[in-house]
Protein backbone atom coordinates (compact mmCIF):
# COMPACT_ATOMS: atom_id res chain seq x y z
CA UNK A 1 0.00 0.00 0.00
CA UNK A 2 1.26 3.66 -0.99
CA UNK A 3 0.75 5.28 2.90
CA UNK A 4 0.35 9.10 2.18
CA UNK A 5 0.01 11.25 5.63
CA UNK A 6 -0.75 14.99 5.57
CA UNK A 7 -1.03 17.24 8.69
CA UNK A 8 -4.68 18.05 7.58
CA UNK A 9 -7.55 16.57 6.36
CA UNK A 10 -7.35 19.56 3.66
CA UNK A 11 -3.82 18.79 2.85
CA UNK A 12 -5.24 15.30 2.67
CA UNK A 13 -8.01 16.08 0.11
CA UNK A 14 -6.08 18.36 -1.82
CA UNK A 15 -3.69 15.40 -2.82
CA UNK A 16 -6.50 12.89 -3.24
CA UNK A 17 -7.89 15.24 -5.58
CA UNK A 18 -4.41 15.12 -7.44
CA UNK A 19 -4.91 11.38 -7.42
CA UNK A 20 -8.16 11.29 -9.46
CA UNK A 21 -6.85 14.68 -11.60
CA UNK A 22 -4.18 11.76 -12.98
CA UNK A 23 -5.90 9.17 -13.42
CA UNK A 24 -8.86 11.56 -15.78
CA UNK A 25 -6.02 12.80 -17.37
CA UNK A 26 -4.10 9.43 -18.07
CA UNK A 27 -7.12 7.86 -19.55
CA UNK A 28 -9.13 8.49 -22.72
CA UNK A 29 -12.31 7.37 -21.05
CA UNK A 30 -12.11 6.99 -17.14
CA UNK A 31 -14.16 5.32 -14.72
CA UNK A 32 -14.43 6.37 -11.19
CA UNK A 33 -15.86 4.17 -8.52
CA UNK A 34 -17.02 6.79 -5.98
CA UNK A 35 -18.03 7.03 -2.26
CA UNK A 36 -19.76 9.28 -0.30
CA UNK A 37 -19.89 10.51 3.63
CA UNK A 38 -18.13 13.49 5.26
CA UNK A 39 -14.69 11.87 4.39
CA UNK A 40 -14.46 12.86 0.92
CA UNK A 41 -16.55 16.37 0.35
CA UNK A 42 -13.04 18.12 0.51
CA UNK A 43 -11.50 16.31 -1.82
CA UNK A 44 -14.89 17.04 -4.65
CA UNK A 45 -14.35 21.05 -3.32
CA UNK A 46 -10.76 20.51 -4.53
CA UNK A 47 -12.30 18.55 -7.66
CA UNK A 48 -14.77 21.77 -8.42
CA UNK A 49 -12.35 24.05 -7.83
CA UNK A 50 -9.98 22.57 -10.15
CA UNK A 51 -12.83 21.85 -12.76
CA UNK A 52 -13.54 25.58 -12.80
CA UNK A 53 -9.99 27.16 -12.21
CA UNK A 54 -7.92 24.51 -14.09
CA UNK A 55 -10.18 23.43 -16.95
CA UNK A 56 -10.10 20.05 -15.62
CA UNK A 57 -13.14 17.76 -17.76
CA UNK A 58 -15.18 15.11 -16.47
CA UNK A 59 -17.12 15.19 -19.96
CA UNK A 60 -15.24 12.02 -20.68
CA UNK A 61 -15.74 10.34 -17.58
CA UNK A 62 -18.00 7.37 -16.12
CA UNK A 63 -19.10 6.85 -12.61
CA UNK A 64 -20.35 4.55 -10.06
CA UNK A 65 -21.10 5.19 -6.40
CA UNK A 66 -20.75 2.34 -3.90
CA UNK A 67 -23.49 2.44 -2.10
CA UNK A 68 -27.00 4.22 -1.35
CA UNK A 69 -29.77 3.39 1.63
CA UNK A 70 -32.66 0.98 0.28
CA UNK A 71 -36.19 3.32 0.65
CA UNK A 72 -34.80 7.08 0.47
CA UNK A 73 -36.36 8.52 -2.92
CA UNK A 74 -33.19 10.67 -5.03
CA UNK A 75 -34.28 13.40 -3.76
CA UNK A 76 -34.66 12.83 -0.25
CA UNK A 77 -31.68 15.24 1.08
CA UNK A 78 -30.19 11.96 2.83
CA UNK A 79 -29.77 9.56 -0.17
CA UNK A 80 -26.46 9.09 -1.81
CA UNK A 81 -28.13 10.79 -5.40
CA UNK A 82 -29.05 13.84 -3.88
CA UNK A 83 -25.47 14.01 -1.98
CA UNK A 84 -23.63 13.61 -4.98
CA UNK A 85 -25.89 15.55 -7.05
CA UNK A 86 -25.06 18.51 -3.88
CA UNK A 87 -21.89 18.01 -3.58
CA UNK A 88 -20.23 17.17 -7.34
CA UNK A 89 -22.28 16.65 -10.25
CA UNK A 90 -24.19 19.65 -10.35
CA UNK A 91 -20.94 21.61 -10.45
CA UNK A 92 -19.08 19.62 -12.97
CA UNK A 93 -19.32 18.98 -16.86
CA UNK A 94 -19.92 15.17 -16.47
CA UNK A 95 -22.98 14.15 -18.60
CA UNK A 96 -25.86 12.85 -16.55
CA UNK A 97 -26.39 9.97 -18.52
CA UNK A 98 -22.21 8.92 -17.09
CA UNK A 99 -23.55 8.41 -13.60
CA UNK A 100 -24.71 5.68 -11.83
CA UNK A 101 -25.40 4.81 -7.88
CA UNK A 102 -26.86 1.78 -7.00
CA UNK A 103 -31.13 2.01 -7.12
CA UNK A 104 -31.81 1.90 -3.79
CA UNK A 105 -35.39 1.85 -4.86
CA UNK A 106 -35.97 -0.84 -7.43
CA UNK A 107 -38.94 -3.07 -7.76
CA UNK A 108 -36.72 -5.66 -8.17
CA UNK A 109 -33.75 -5.39 -5.86
CA UNK A 110 -31.98 -8.23 -6.29
CA UNK A 111 -31.97 -7.58 -10.06
CA UNK A 112 -31.03 -4.60 -10.04
CA UNK A 113 -27.55 -5.22 -8.52
CA UNK A 114 -26.93 -7.82 -10.97
CA UNK A 115 -27.57 -5.21 -13.31
CA UNK A 116 -25.33 -2.40 -11.85
CA UNK A 117 -22.35 -5.77 -11.65
CA UNK A 118 -23.20 -5.59 -15.18
CA UNK A 119 -22.69 -2.30 -16.27
CA UNK A 120 -18.90 -2.23 -14.07
CA UNK A 121 -18.04 -4.72 -16.32
CA UNK A 122 -19.53 -3.45 -19.41
CA UNK A 123 -17.64 -0.80 -19.33
CA UNK A 124 -14.62 -2.11 -18.97
CA UNK A 125 -14.10 -2.08 -14.74
CA UNK A 126 -13.55 0.74 -12.41
CA UNK A 127 -10.22 2.62 -13.28
CA UNK A 128 -9.85 4.36 -9.64
CA UNK A 129 -12.15 3.81 -7.05
CA UNK A 130 -12.32 6.17 -3.82
CA UNK A 131 -13.37 4.44 -0.72
CA UNK A 132 -14.02 5.72 2.74
CA UNK A 133 -13.49 3.63 5.95
CA UNK A 134 -16.26 2.96 8.37
CA UNK A 135 -14.97 3.43 12.61
CA UNK A 136 -15.27 -0.71 12.63
CA UNK A 137 -13.20 -1.49 9.03
CA UNK A 138 -16.07 -1.29 6.62
CA UNK A 139 -15.73 -0.15 3.15
CA UNK A 140 -18.66 0.40 1.15
CA UNK A 141 -21.11 -0.69 3.20
CA UNK A 142 -19.47 -3.89 4.05
CA UNK A 143 -19.56 -4.61 7.54
CA UNK A 144 -17.37 -6.57 9.75
CA UNK A 145 -17.66 -10.64 9.39
CA UNK A 146 -19.23 -10.05 5.98
CA UNK A 147 -17.64 -12.15 2.93
CA UNK A 148 -14.47 -11.11 1.00
CA UNK A 149 -15.86 -12.60 -2.23
CA UNK A 150 -19.46 -11.02 -2.45
CA UNK A 151 -20.72 -8.52 -4.58
CA UNK A 152 -23.04 -5.84 -4.95
CA UNK A 153 -26.13 -6.75 -2.40
CA UNK A 154 -28.40 -5.83 -0.50
CA UNK A 155 -26.74 -5.25 3.11
CA UNK A 156 -28.46 -4.61 6.72
CA UNK A 157 -25.87 -1.84 8.74
CA UNK A 158 -24.34 -2.44 11.94
CA UNK A 159 -25.78 -0.76 14.68
CA UNK A 160 -22.60 1.10 15.38
CA UNK A 161 -23.01 2.26 11.62
CA UNK A 162 -26.49 3.77 12.38
CA UNK A 163 -25.11 5.16 15.29
CA UNK A 164 -21.89 6.74 13.23
CA UNK A 165 -24.48 7.85 10.62
CA UNK A 166 -27.08 9.37 12.19
CA UNK A 167 -25.62 12.36 12.34
CA UNK A 168 -26.09 13.20 9.07
CA UNK A 169 -29.36 12.62 9.63
CA UNK A 170 -32.41 15.29 11.87
CA UNK A 171 -33.54 14.38 15.24
CA UNK A 172 -36.60 12.81 13.88
CA UNK A 173 -35.30 10.98 10.56
CA UNK A 174 -34.41 7.36 10.96
CA UNK A 175 -31.08 6.04 9.54
CA UNK A 176 -31.88 3.20 7.15
CA UNK A 177 -31.01 -0.26 8.38
CA UNK A 178 -30.33 -1.32 4.67
CA UNK A 179 -28.29 -0.33 1.74
CA UNK A 180 -27.41 -1.63 -1.34
CA UNK A 181 -23.53 -1.62 -1.61
CA UNK A 182 -20.76 -2.72 -4.01
CA UNK A 183 -19.59 -6.14 -2.49
CA UNK A 184 -15.56 -6.07 -1.49
CA UNK A 185 -15.14 -8.25 -4.44
CA UNK A 186 -16.21 -5.73 -6.84
CA UNK A 187 -14.43 -3.22 -4.60
CA UNK A 188 -11.58 -5.80 -5.09
CA UNK A 189 -11.78 -5.44 -9.22
CA UNK A 190 -10.96 -1.53 -9.31
CA UNK A 191 -7.79 -1.21 -10.70
CA UNK A 192 -6.49 1.11 -8.34
CA UNK A 193 -8.40 2.17 -4.87
CA UNK A 194 -7.88 5.81 -3.28
CA UNK A 195 -8.79 5.53 0.32
CA UNK A 196 -9.00 8.58 2.71
CA UNK A 197 -9.58 8.72 6.46
CA UNK A 198 -9.15 11.61 8.87
CA UNK A 199 -9.95 11.87 12.57
CA UNK A 200 -8.31 9.62 15.34
CA UNK A 201 -11.98 7.68 15.28
CA UNK A 202 -10.97 6.13 12.38
CA UNK A 203 -6.88 5.51 13.44
CA UNK A 204 -7.88 1.95 15.49
CA UNK A 205 -9.74 0.64 11.96
CA UNK A 206 -6.64 2.29 9.90
CA UNK A 207 -3.95 0.35 12.12
CA UNK A 208 -5.77 -2.87 11.66
CA UNK A 209 -6.26 -1.93 7.86
CA UNK A 210 -2.74 -1.10 7.07
CA UNK A 211 -1.01 -3.56 9.82
CA UNK A 212 -3.04 -5.70 10.86
CA UNK A 213 -4.29 -9.04 9.89
CA UNK A 214 -6.01 -9.76 6.95
CA UNK A 215 -9.18 -10.54 8.29
CA UNK A 216 -12.76 -10.29 7.77
CA UNK A 217 -12.88 -8.86 11.37
CA UNK A 218 -11.76 -5.59 9.08
CA UNK A 219 -13.02 -5.89 6.10
CA UNK A 220 -10.73 -2.67 5.08
CA UNK A 221 -8.07 -5.23 5.78
CA UNK A 222 -8.50 -6.84 2.25
CA UNK A 223 -6.91 -4.12 0.56
CA UNK A 224 -3.78 -5.65 1.69
CA UNK A 225 -4.00 -7.89 -1.43
CA UNK A 226 -4.44 -5.42 -3.38
CA UNK A 227 -1.76 -4.95 -6.36
CA UNK A 228 -2.74 -1.14 -6.16
CA UNK A 229 -4.12 1.17 -2.79
CA UNK A 230 -3.39 4.81 -2.16
CA UNK A 231 -4.18 5.63 1.40
CA UNK A 232 -4.63 9.57 2.53
CA UNK A 233 -4.58 9.88 5.94
CA UNK A 234 -4.29 13.16 8.07
CA UNK A 235 -1.99 12.89 11.22
CA UNK A 236 -5.05 11.99 13.67
CA UNK A 237 -5.85 8.81 11.27
CA UNK A 238 -2.51 7.83 11.38
CA UNK A 239 -1.08 8.06 14.83
CA UNK A 240 -1.75 4.73 15.94
CA UNK A 241 0.61 3.48 12.65
CA UNK A 242 3.57 2.07 14.05
CA UNK A 243 5.63 2.32 10.60
CA UNK A 244 4.54 5.98 9.86
CA UNK A 245 7.73 6.94 9.58
CA UNK A 246 8.67 4.51 7.06
CA UNK A 247 5.21 5.96 4.64
CA UNK A 248 6.68 9.36 5.17
CA UNK A 249 10.29 8.13 4.27
CA UNK A 250 9.07 6.34 0.86
CA UNK A 251 6.99 9.12 0.05
CA UNK A 252 9.90 11.62 -0.17
CA UNK A 253 12.18 8.97 -1.84
CA UNK A 254 9.65 8.56 -4.78
CA UNK A 255 10.80 9.18 -8.48
CA UNK A 256 9.20 11.71 -9.92
CA UNK A 257 6.65 10.29 -12.30
CA UNK A 258 5.45 8.26 -9.01
CA UNK A 259 4.58 11.96 -7.77
CA UNK A 260 1.04 13.49 -7.28
C1 LIG B 1 -19.87 5.84 1.79
C2 LIG B 1 -19.27 4.58 2.22
C3 LIG B 1 -18.82 4.38 3.63
C4 LIG B 1 -18.12 5.60 4.22
C5 LIG B 1 -17.72 5.33 5.67
C6 LIG B 1 -17.08 6.55 6.30
O1 LIG B 1 -20.20 5.80 0.41
O2 LIG B 1 -19.17 3.69 1.44
O3 LIG B 1 -17.96 3.27 3.68
O4 LIG B 1 -16.99 5.89 3.45
O5 LIG B 1 -18.85 4.96 6.39
O6 LIG B 1 -18.04 7.55 6.42
P1 LIG B 1 -17.62 9.05 6.80
O7 LIG B 1 -16.79 9.55 5.70
O8 LIG B 1 -18.92 9.78 6.92
O9 LIG B 1 -16.86 8.95 8.08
Amino acid sequence: MEVLIRDTPLEGAEVAAKVVRKKILEKPHPTLGLATGGTPLKMYQELIRMHNEEGLSFQHCTTFNLDEYVGLPPDNGQSYHYYMKNNLFDHIDLPSDKYHLPDGNADNLRQSCKDYERKIKDVGGIDLQVLGIGANGHIGFNEPTGSFASRTWIKILSEQTIRDNSKYFGPTEKVPYHVVTMGIATIMEAKHCLLIANGAKKADAVRKMIEGAVSASCPASILQMHPRVTVVLDEEAAYLLSAKDHYKWVEANKLDWQKY
